[in-house]
């Protein structure tokens, strides 16, 4: 059957060997790999091993991919095996048809033209007419070894010398054309050479196999860069630049106490190269474009944890977002991405070069986790965020969570990035986040503001919790009062229970009017939030705002809620009513805040009178 080598790819890509396998053999963990008892044929220990794309006994031989394993195991004929699996994965088999057939047959030539071409260039290189392009190679700090590694050639003029050399072995302009290494005039007729004074880079898929090329004109020119066009064999967005290199590479087994091999993706053919002469041989890059779900896919195949290393401008810090925002749909418990930002004004070639290994090494060792790196591209150059702002940060960090596919990892992410929004924009007159740090700075996490309150001993700590409690029971079943406390009820730093309620009434909140209390317990309770919830309004002794709230006015209720939080810090309290008294003044506070300082300034005078007794509750 003629099926399209594109589709079988697709259809392995979709059914990963080791859980089609895994569901009818049980598998263990063996290093990055699995190991099980061979299904064909009995043994007691195991030498059945699961590799990324394929299986293999030790045993009896057994060998093949996942479309084989089905047709081994079970009996089936190549298109059942194919069909039983595309179901699995949800794709349609497309029906082979007679052009199907023939583009079969073309690939395979347009692989032979391609090979000769390669050969034919890379002979060039190391004639005389290839003389500057591999002067400027060498001079680019390329040692001969690197260049014969990765196949570098010279393209010829663009005057017909590689075209009759092609001829004379029996290839046809047009092929030369179907293979993507022709110009076309307007009637698709081949008109010139595509690459002609330029170094040449095989692009090879991640079998190595040839598919197409780029070339690099020498010196300054324009376009700097060019590569061949879609083809039959040639899928931009599923190939990345030095892949089969790197894939042998961080497989290799490693001397024991030898870091092991990162996978690294970088911008471009030099860096990938440079990379790998410098030492670092994991290294691969798109083809000019950003990257795409289906080169992530790839990466997964071969790392569970690939980095990316981005520069450290604003242009670097918009394509990390963008690999994220493509990135975060496809992430589950053994697919994750770490991110790296290059020294501004530097690509890990130039880096490479001025600084040496080690500063390429401490750049890969500095590579974080995406979901810390999102909270700071998500929150860069933010200082001191006004309400609105805040509530479109929040958002922002909730949708970013939300495009997690893997539900539980989402709300584990969903939690670690409103953590860090409170920790980080706790609310304090004159003082914002740490907006303005380069989102790539530095390993490990960002240093943490100063704490508004110390963490008080364990004791105190408990009567501390049970009065945000009861503040967070307030807002529940006042939320009218949120816009008036909002700023203070954010800096608290509550425990984690409580810090999960207060994100799903922030992000109520934020969505648009203020929830009643039956929408908002409605709405807490579909974000998988009521055990929590619940939890809050299990409050012993209840105040009054919530035992009998109709007897309270509104300002009462309010007044009520400032008491519990003066109780948390009465000295903070007392400063935030001295500085808003003083903005009172200059005429700078904002009937917001007018409001809320006469609650406040009511409960004050309670307390001072001491109509509640400060350790009473
Ligand atoms: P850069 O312009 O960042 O160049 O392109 P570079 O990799 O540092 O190249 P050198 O060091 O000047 O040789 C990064 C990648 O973007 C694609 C290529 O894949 C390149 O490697 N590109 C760039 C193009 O496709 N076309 C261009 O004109 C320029
Ligand atoms: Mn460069």
């Amino acid at each position: 059957m003629a099926l399209d080598p594109a589709f079988l790819e697709e259809l392995r890509a979709r059914t990963p060997i080791a859980s089609v396998i895994g569901r009818r053999t049980k598998l263990t963990r063996s290093g990055r790999n699995w190991k099980a008892c061979c299904p064909f044929h009995g043994e007691k220990t195991p030498s059945f091993y699961v590799y990324d794309d394929h299986f293999h006994c030790f045993g009896c031989g057994a060998h093949g991919d996942v479309i084989s394993f089905v047709m081994q195991s079970e009996g089936r004929s190549f298109p059942e095996a194919v069909a039983e699996l595309a179901g699995e994965a949800g794709l349609e088999v497309p029906r082979p048809g007679p052009a199907q057939r023939q583009a079969e047959q073309r690939s395979k030539t347009l692989s032979d033209v391609l090979e000769a071409v390669q050969a034919a260039w890379t002979r060039r290189l190391h004639a005389p007419e290839g003389r500057a392009g591999l002067a400027y190679l060498r001079g680019r700090g390329l040692a001969d070894e690197t260049i014969a590694a990765f196949g570098l050639g010279w393209s010829g003029d663009g005057r017909g010398g590689v075209l009759a050399e092609l001829q004379a072995q029996g290839i046809a302009p047009h092929l030369v054309a179907e293979a993507g290494l022709m110009r076309l005039d307007e009637d698709g007729r081949p008109k010139g050479e595509l690459f002609f004074n330029r170094v040449t880079f095989p692009i090879r898929d991640r079998r190595g196999a040839l598919v197409s090329f780029g070339g690099r004109i020498l010196g300054d020119g324009q376009p700097k860069y060019l590569n061949g066009p879609e083809t039959a064999l040639f899928s931009k967005r599923r190939t990345l630049f030095g892949l089969d290199r790197a894939r042998a590479a961080v497989r290799t087994v490693r001397p024991r106490g030898t870091p092991p091999v990162e996978l690294v993706v970088v911008e471009g053919y030099m860096d990938v190269i440079a990379l790998h002469q410098g030492g670092f041989p994991g290294a691969v890059a798109p083809l000019g474009t950003a990257l795409t779900a289906e080169q992530m896919e790839a990466l997964w195949q071969v790392s569970a944890a690939p980095i990316l290393c981005f520069d450290g401008d604003a242009a670097g810090r918009r394509a990390a977002v963008k690999a994220a925002e493509t990135g975060l749909p496809l992430l589950d418990l053994n697919r994750t991405l770490r991110f790296c930002a290059l020294p501004e004004g530097e690509d890990p070639d130039s880096l490479l070069r001025r600084q040496g290994a080690g500063a390429v090494a401490t750049l890969l060792d500095g590579a974080r986790p995406v979901g810390e790196v999102l909270f700071d591209l998500l929150t860069e150059g933010v200082r001191d965020p006004g309400p609105e702002q805040r509530a479109a940060l929040r958002r922002r960090l909730t949708e970013a969570a939300a495009l997690i596919g893997d539900k539980g990892l989402a709300a584990e992410y969903r939690s670690t990035l409103l953590d860090r929004f409170f920790e980080t924009f706790r609310r304090r007159p004159g003082q914002g986040g740490q907006g303005g740090k380069p989102w790539g700075k530095g390993a490990g996490a960002a240093p943490r503001p100063v704490r508004i309150m110390e963490r008080p001993p364990l004791d105190a700590q408990a009567t501390m919790h049970e009065r945000m409690r009861i503040l967070t029971a307030i807002l529940l079943r006042h939320p009218h009062l949120l816009p008036e406390v909002e700023d203070a009820y954010c800096r608290l730093d509550l425990p984690a229970g409580l810090a999960r309620v207060r994100a799903g009434l922030m992000d109520m909140a934020a969505a648009g009017d203020l929830p009643d209390a039956g929408a908002l317990a409605a709405g807490l309770d579909a974000a998988g939030l009521r055990d929590e919830r619940e939890a809050v309004l299990a409050t012993q002794p209840l105040p009054l705002s919530l035992s009998a709230p109709d007897s309270l006015m509104d300002v009462e209720i309010g007044q009520e809620w400032w008491h519990f939080y003066a109780l948390l810090n009465v000295r903070q309290f007392g400063e935030d009513i001295r500085a808003d008294t003083e903005r009172l003044c200059t005429g700078t506070l904002d009937e917001r805040a007018w409001n809320s300082l006469r609650t406040r300034l009511l409960a004050w005078e309670a307390l001072r009178r001491g109509e509640i007794d400060p350790d009473g509750g």
